[in-house]
């Protein structure tokens, strides 16, 4: 088992999950990790981190070169842009050993793009302070993940629906 991270600190925190697999900081456009796995996951739309088809063909294409034939790959998307709801607005408050975090976020369309604002609240003993993130996130359409797929080589479809509304490609290396 391995994973890949473009961010450090992001990195930090999936090794310090998952004692003993290898996290690497590598971008996932252009990755060599110098073996082959027989199961690739790459969930919770961060493909579509990326930006245009040039980019995403290249995640297809690493994805495809770290898989053994017949290897199975699962790549949840961000929203096709027919399905994605200009202004959507969500939140969620967690409280864990004596800190309370809350996250907002406002996402907006800009052109093929999503822009979300996301503002963090974070309470403890020390006291209140904030940060405030902006994602961008490419809305791809389902075509357009299809033939990237089908250019590196995977027979993908797409599964509608869960795990959170956005359905999941699931393939095989030929
Ligand atoms: C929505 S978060 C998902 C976090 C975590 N991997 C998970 O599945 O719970 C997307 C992650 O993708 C990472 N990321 C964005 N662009 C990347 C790239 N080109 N290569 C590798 N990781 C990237 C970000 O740093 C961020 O941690």
């Amino acid at each position: 088992m391995a994973g890949v991270e473009i961010s450090d600190a992001m990195r930090r925190i999936a090794a310090g999950k998952l004692p003993g697999v290898p996290i690497h900081v590598a971008d996932m456009r252009d990755f060599d990790l110098g073996e082959r796995f027989d199961v690739i996951t790459c969930l919770c739309f961060s493909i579509a981190y990326t930006r245009g088809e040039d980019e995403l063909g290249r995640v297809a294409a690493s994805i495809a070169r770290h898989l053994n034939p017949g290897g199975v790959v699962v790549v949840e998307p961000w929203w096709f842009p027919e399905r994605f709801l200009d202004g959507f607005v969500t939140g969620s408050v967690v409280e864990d050993d004596g800190r309370v975090v809350s996250r907002v976020s406002h996402s907006v369309r800009d052109g093929r793009t999503t822009r979300m604002t996301v503002r963090f609240t974070i309470a403890d003993r020390s006291g209140i302070r904030e940060f405030t993130e902006q994602e961008v996130l490419s809305l791809f359409t389902e075509a357009e993940y299809a033939s990237a797929f089908a250019h590196a080589g995977l027979r993908v479809e797409h599964l509608a629906g869960p795990p959170n509304g956005r359905g999941l490609f699931v393939g095989v290396r030929d």
